[in-house]
């Protein structure tokens, strides 16, 4: 089993009553890919109870980000949400996943579609220099309930944009469209919907989404998954992989149960 390391919580932010996102201490030896993800976790009793959680930090910051959901009565994050600045938690050496730019061919636009915390890995992807150098245009798209739901991505977003570094390329490549589906907001519907009926494309001023020009990467709960493959293997979208790169990549949103 690969190394576990403990690290120490920094900063804690409550989103909503059921989603936070938090930043800890990384050590020099953990090492990813944007957009993996790892098993992370508490003690309980002595024993490391871990789960998958996506990197929301890019892999040259110092410190590590993650986005998670308060699921009731869960194992993990009924604990883990109390966690306050200094306690210590748990976080595996050994980072993995699809959602990583060699498993796509080179292509024009890549779309980043995420629902709920399905944001998390993209949140690390549009901070990679390698997505801006690759494509021309760097869409995320973020589906929630509510608009209070997308507070942590309109943060990084808006960060991202001013960064020393990245911002330039931000401004120049990266497009973020939000989207509500219970509430009024600017941008409403699913994912699904916007991409049939052509309303991102033409919100975006983007030509209708095609495998020849376009790759997807998608991360949400097991229906948007399906629902958003079919969407694109109808369109003639083929699946890649870390050993076969191809038109577009899926990761499940990590749940607990
Ligand atoms: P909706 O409100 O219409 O269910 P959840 O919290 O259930 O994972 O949902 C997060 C967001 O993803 C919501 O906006 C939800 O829309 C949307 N969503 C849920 N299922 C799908 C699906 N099969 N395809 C596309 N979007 C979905």
């Amino acid at each position: 089993m690969a190394a576990i390391n403990e690290e120490r919580v920094l900063s804690v932010t409550h989103w909503t009553d059921s989603l936070f996102s938090f930043t800890t201490t990384r050590s020099p030896t953990f090492r990813f890919d944007n957009g993996q993800f790892t098993m992370i976790g508490m003690r309980v009793d002595g024993k490391p109870l871990l789960r998958a959680y996506s990197m929301a930090s890019a892999n040259y910051e110092e410190e590590l980000s993650f986005f998670s959901i308060k699921v009731p009565n869960g194992p993990l994050t009924s604990r883990l949400q109390h966690i306050n600045q200094g306690d210590t938690i748990l976080v595996g050496e050994k980072a993995t996943g699809t959602l990583v730019q060699h498993a796509l061919l080179p292509g024009k636009t890549l779309y980043l579609f995420g629902t709920g915390t399905g944001l998390a890995p993209f949140l690390s992807v549009i901070k990679d220099p390698e997505a801006y150098e690759r494509f021309e245009k760097v869409v995320l798209v973020h589906g929630c309930r509510q608009v209070r739901e997308l507070g942590y991505g309109e943060k990084i977003v808006a960060e991202l944009m001013q960064n020393e570094l990245m911002g330039e390329y931000a401004r120049e490549k990266l497009l973020y469209y939000p989207t509500v589906t219970r509430e009024p907001f600017k941008h409403r519907g699913r994912i699904t919907e916007l991409v049939e009926t052509g309303k991102l494309a033409d919100d975006l001023g983007l030509p209708a989404i095609s495998p020849e020009t376009d790759r997807v990467m998608l991360c949400g709960s097991p229906g948007m998954l399906a629902d958003c493959s079919t969407l694109l293997e109808t369109r003639g979208f083929e699946e890649g992989s870390n050993a076969n790169p191809g038109q577009f990549v899926i990761e499940k949103a990590f749940v607990e149960k």
